[in-house]
């Protein structure tokens, strides 16, 4: 059974339709990216996942459980409890400035333990930002760090909520090319390790390096998808070889 299926997803704005009808699957443990031009809908598709934007139309399942489906209503509990299925990191890393990057990891998890749980929490935290390569920055706040640096806080503070699902939008595109590097490194050991991932990335190299499926999206639809090999070194469309034309000549 996949971990994810997203069924026939639509989500209009003002009346022009952004997304017309996505589908697909990831397994559990799997890294899919998600390419294509801006304005293509990629933003749309992870904010549905994670309910920042209500779809129009469509199905979403994770585990095998519907967490979505526009025909069947949820209550405002629901949805923050199936927020937790996803893990966000996004572009502009959004760390509260006022806690040191160990409180940015475990502020979430210690909102919804009991008192006696904190030792555990923190000793969790400190593990994933030792993880990240961070175990002398724990103590820094964000203005103290580096963007790649700010940027691994984030993607330990997301990963210590336990998601089913970590996904990212552009994590790198705020970065100058030096700090670019050190986060994709945190981004493919997270994949070697299984993590199950959703990626929306403008690096083609990386994402045919680390991803078991890619989907490329034009202008709202997924125009093409499978494998790195058959999606990035083979496209099969011809606004995914054009899209890719720069990165192959
Ligand atoms: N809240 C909104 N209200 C109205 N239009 C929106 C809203 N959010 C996104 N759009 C429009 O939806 C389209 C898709 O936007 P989206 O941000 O999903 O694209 P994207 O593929 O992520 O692009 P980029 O690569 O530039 O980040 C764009 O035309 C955008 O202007
Ligand atoms: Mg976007």
């Amino acid at each position: 059974m996949p971990i994810l299926e997203v069924k026939n997803l639509k989500k209009c704005f003002d009346k022009t339709d952004i997304l017309k009808g996505i589908s697909f699957d990831l397994e559990k443990g799997q890294t899919l990216s998600i390419l294509g031009s801006s304005g293509s809908g990629k933003t749309t598709l992870l904010r549905c996942l994670n309910f920042l934007e209500k779809p129009d139309a469509g199905e979403i399942v994770v585990n095998g459980e519907t967490i979505f489906d526009r025909a069947k209503p949820v209550t405002e509990a629901q949805i923050k409890s199936n927020r937790l299925h996803f893990g966000m990191v996004f572009q502009q890393f959004n760390l509260f400035p006022q806690y040191t990057a160990l409180e940015n990891v475990v502020l979430a998890p210690k909102l919804m333990a009991s008192a006696d749980k904190y030792p555990e929490i923190i000793e969790m935290g400190k593990n994933l930002l030792n993880k990240m390569g961070l175990s002398d920055r724990m103590n820094n706040y964000p203005h103290q760090l580096s963007g790649g640096q700010q940027q691994r806080v984030a993607i330990a503070r997301a990963l210590a909520m336990s998601p089913d699902i970590l996904c990212f939008d552009e994590p790198t595109s705020a970065l100058d090319p030096e700090l670019t590097g050190e986060v994709l490194k945190v981004i493919k050991e997270l994949a070697i390790g299984n993590t199950t991932m959703i990626i929306v990335t403008h690096e083609i190299g990386f994402a045919h390096d680390v991803s078991d499926q890619i989907i490329f999206m034009d202008d709202g639809v997924i125009a093409d998808r499978g494998t790195p090999a058959q999606v990035i070194d083979n496209p099969s469309n011809p606004r995914t070889r054009q899209f890719l034309s720069n990165y192959h000549s």
